[in-house]
């Protein structure tokens, strides 16, 4: 199909929202000062900032992307003198709570109303297992969260759902247990903590889906750079691919391999895409991806692959909105617990615009090309990647839509609207 809308160009997106959190929890406790570069100087993990701030921490912000870290050493934070808040921040509030799980004082983190609502027995129980006293709302299942850290010792936790957050929560309260502590997932979800506490020094090892940290005596700073977030990226992968004639370049993107499911579904729904110059920078490899865009077609996404792409689902869902044929995707339920209910949102805002498409308790299905109705109304629900999912329908659709609230955009990508407008010739 010769679409009217045309794409072209190069696309540097910020950096990777997952590694800055994980840069700057980890500096924080080392002993010394840390440097990052390529920081995402956004609102979520700007949220990260303030928590290590709180706790007693020197971070000086040398430009948007660049922090020096002056680490306070494993025992060195201070209780905080007031309430810290996460924002919309899952994973400053579940990564941070591993560390104030075992200090010898009492923190109260909360968040904006998108994460008091998400789950936090998740990370509250192996915690409290290991020795920390939590507390929060609805049986310590809801946020805000009170923590009174302990001495901890090392447990063997086995999560019922893959989760980066969960893990990295635990494995950072073991770094100060007594005794090794392992946690178990059903499926590998994304090892950027884990690459960078071994950078650091602590003692990090790997079985399987089994990882085992060693008690800490003291982490070493580091200097990093850190590379484009894919999940960023992801949002201009789609709208190339869909896109039949479109070519874009997507420069200094992360692809660790435990993030690179969207990568291999847009491949095989038949887009072009290319690694260039895959190189290693510092931790993580990193490459320029070349996507051309053609018209796709339908297809099946099974629960195995849901971990290398979570975050980018309500991208993937518009590739299948313009796809020929059904998309299903299934082993997604994790979804409904995100910033909003990604399958919910989605699936409602699809439905206002057109596209024939149903809900699974665990996922979605889609069935295309469809025609987007120009001018609908969709509602984000308050979801970053909700609103720059339903922006690149409306780009690759050539169609207007009234999207309602999307200042949420900020806490992942400031800049996504003028990088979109950009690429649209
Ligand atoms: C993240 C892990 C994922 C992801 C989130 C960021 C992280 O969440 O959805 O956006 O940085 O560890 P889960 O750990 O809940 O899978």
């Amino acid at each position: 199909m010769k679409s009217k809308v045309r794409i072209s160009g190069t696309v540097k997106v910020p950096g990777d929202k997952s590694i800055s959190h994980r840069a700057v929890l980890l500096s924080a406790i080392a002993e010394g000062e840390s440097h990052i570069r390529g920081f995402l100087n956004a609102g979520d993990t700007l949220s990260t900032v303030g928590m290590v701030r709180a706790l007693g921490v020197e971070v000086r912000q040398e430009s948007g992307t660049v922090l020096r870290v002056a680490g306070r050493g494993l025992k060195g934070l201070s209780e905080p003198e007031d309430v810290i808040d996460a924002g919309n921040s899952g994973t400053t509030m579940r990564i941070g709570a591993g560390i104030l799980a075992a200090q010898p004082f009492m923190s109260i983190v909360t968040g904006d109303p998108y994460l008091r609502r998400r789950p936090m027995k998740r990370i509250v129980e192996p915690l409290v297992k290991m020795g920390a006293a939590i507390s929060g709302r609805k049986g310590g299942t809801l946020p805000p969260l009170c923590i009174r850290g302990g001495n901890l010792s090392g447990i063997r936790h086995e999560m019922t759902v893959a989760s980066a957050q969960v893990k990295s929560s635990i494995l950072l309260a073991g770094l100060f247990a007594e005794g090794p502590t392992t946690v178990v997932e059903p499926l590998p979800s994304r090892d950027h903590t884990e690459r960078m506490l071994s950078a650091m020094g602590a003692k990090i090892a790997s079985s399987g889906n089994e990882k085992t940290v060693d008690p800490a005596a003291r982490l070493r700073p580091i200097s990093i750079d850190i590379p484009g977030d894919i999940s960023s990226a992801a949002f201009f992968m789609v709208l190339a691919a869909s896109v039949p004639g479109a070519h874009l370049l997507l420069d200094g993107v992360g692809v660790n391999p435990l993030r690179t499911g969207l990568i291999n579904v847009l491949r095989r729904m038949g887009a072009e895409i290319q690694l260039e110059a895959l190189r290693m920078e510092g931790l993580e490899p990193v490459a320029d991806i070349e996507v051309q865009g053609f018209d796709l077609t339908g297809t099946e996404i099974f629960p195995e692959e849901i971990p290398g792409l979570i975050d980018e689902v309500p991208a993937l869902c518009v590739a299948a909105a313009l796809a020929e044929g059904r998309t299903v995707i299934r082993g997604a339920g994790e979804l409904r617990v995100k910033e909003s209910d990604r399958i919910g949102a989605m699936a409602s805002a699809l439905a206002s615009l057109g596209v024939r498409c149903g809900e699974y308790p665990d996922g979605i299905w889609i069935e295309g090309p469809s025609r987007i109705v120009s001018g609908a109304r969709c509602d984000s629900k308050g979801d970053h990647r909700i609103a720059m999912a339903l922006s690149v329908l409306s780009a690759a659709a050539g169609v207007p839509i009234a999207l309602a609230d999307t200042a949420c955009i900020d806490t992942s990508y400031p800049g996504f609207r003028g990088t979109l407008e950009g690429i649209l010739e």
